[in-house]
């Protein structure tokens, strides 16, 4: 089979790459190890930035986000056992967040893509990738126990950070990692209570970290810093409940049934470039950020947006300007994000070792941001998220 473009994975990136190609008359195939059930009923965060919003309703597939989302104009920073709320409509002229999970996304956009006639092609397995710096790669995959083979112009790496595709490009040259490790990790429940705070608070503590975020009327999403070694089974419920009440103090955490708990490992990392020859990455699979500035898929949606063009470009005038200044194009709005979400983890967790120091370097940092409108419009401009032209 020939197609313009074969797309690994079908998360945010994939999908999205897929249907702003479509839009621009270019053809693709995505490829995903996973069934449609799974890829729907992962359950996963999603804040999605102004932007992102902004296209998936001028691209036609914003009809559910606009009805269910949930607009948030501000957050709250805690600290020193009060509340300091960033009001991004005010520092942003009017931008703000939609709390809108990246599955109900997933959801929209495969929707929109088999309604257009678009070809995903679910649960297959052995994928492989081939000749990626000749003319024609070609994308090797088993499904329903038949081998297929797919004759591509360019191939999109949108496979995760589980990716196999990042392998293709060789390293140490060209490819170079860039990797940050943390000394913690980020326990969440989700419980059955009313939300506890209109807007999601981001708490400092020398306990550590916690944050108060919601799903719904009736089920709430909170998170704790622990310790990366930690599991499941070290945290009771009472537990839980009473170091939110400490960390988050001055806030009224509204308690109820805890349905769910896990541990989240992370870290920040960016490959470059993230291209090589007819293979372009996104998302993912070309960097990772910490979870505390809420960018991930929002840099997945950004990189496609980018890419899409660059290819379009390609085949409308066999013109490959754009698509070799991919990496240079979308890197330093990654570099942002990765700064953001450094900047707003290191700001609010407690360090291992942490001394009265470092807590006390913490607070001022904090007081610093909130007490100015310049530190306050830094953040929210950096949360909200910068257009993406
Ligand atoms: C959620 C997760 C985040 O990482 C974040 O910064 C805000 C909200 C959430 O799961 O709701």
């Amino acid at each position: 089979m020939q197609i313009q473009v074969g797309i690994v994975g079908a998360g945010p990136a994939g999908l999205m790459l897929s249907h702003l190609l479509h839009q621009r008359g270019v053809e693709s195939v995505v490829l995903d190890t996973r069934t449609r059930e799974e890829i729907e009923g992962t359950i996963r965060a999603g804040v999605l930035e102004q932007s992102s919003v902004d296209l998936m309703v001028d691209t036609g597939i914003g009809e559910r986000v606009k009805r269910l989302g949930m607009v948030h104009h501000g957050i709250e920073l805690r600290f020193g056992g009060r509340g300091h709320r960033i009001d991004f409509a005010d520092l942003t002229g009017g931008r703000g967040v939609t709390i809108y999970p990246q599955h109900e996304v997933l959801k929209d956009l495969i929707a929109q893509r088999l309604a257009d006639g678009g070809d995903i092609r679910f649960g297959v397995s052995d994928v492989q990738v081939e000749g990626i710096t000749g003319d024609r790669p070609r994308i090797r995959f088993t499904q329903d126990g038949a081998e297929q083979q797919l004759d591509c112009a360019l191939v999109a790496g949108c496979d995760g950070s589980r990716t196999t595709t990042r392998f293709l490009i060789p390293s140490p040259n060209p490819r170079q990692d860039h990797f940050r490790q943390y000394p913690f990790a980020w326990f969440g429940i989700l419980a059955e209570a009313p939300p506890s705070s209109e807007e999601l608070i981001y708490a400092h503590h020398r306990n550590g970290f916690a944050l108060i975020s919601t799903r719904s009327a009736t089920v709430q999403r909170h998170y704790l810093q622990v310790d990366p070694n930690d599991s499941v089974e070290d945290w009771s419920d009472d537990r839980i409940w009473s170091e939110l009440h400490t960390r988050v103090a001055g806030a009224e955490i509204k308690e109820g049934p805890i349905f769910s708990k896990s541990v989240l490992h992370f870290r920040s990392f960016v490959c470059e470039p993230m291209q090589h020859g007819r293979l372009f990455l996104a998302g993912d699979a070309a960097h990772t950020v910490p979870p505390t500035g809420a960018k991930g898929m929002n840099l997945a949606i950004a990189d496609v947006h980018v890419l899409s063009r660059a290819m379009a470009e390609f085949f409308a005038n066999s013109d490959r300007t754009a698509l070799d200044a991919y990496t240079a194009t979308a890197l330093p709005r990654i570099w942002r994000a990765q700064h953001f979400s450094w900047w707003m983890t290191s700001m609010l967790h407690r360090m291992p070792e942490a001394t009265g120091f470092d807590l006390h370097r913490q607070l001022a940092e904090l007081d610093t941001v909130t007490r100015s409108r310049a530190g306050r419009t830094l953040l929210a401009e950096n949360y909200v998220g910068t257009p993406f032209d």
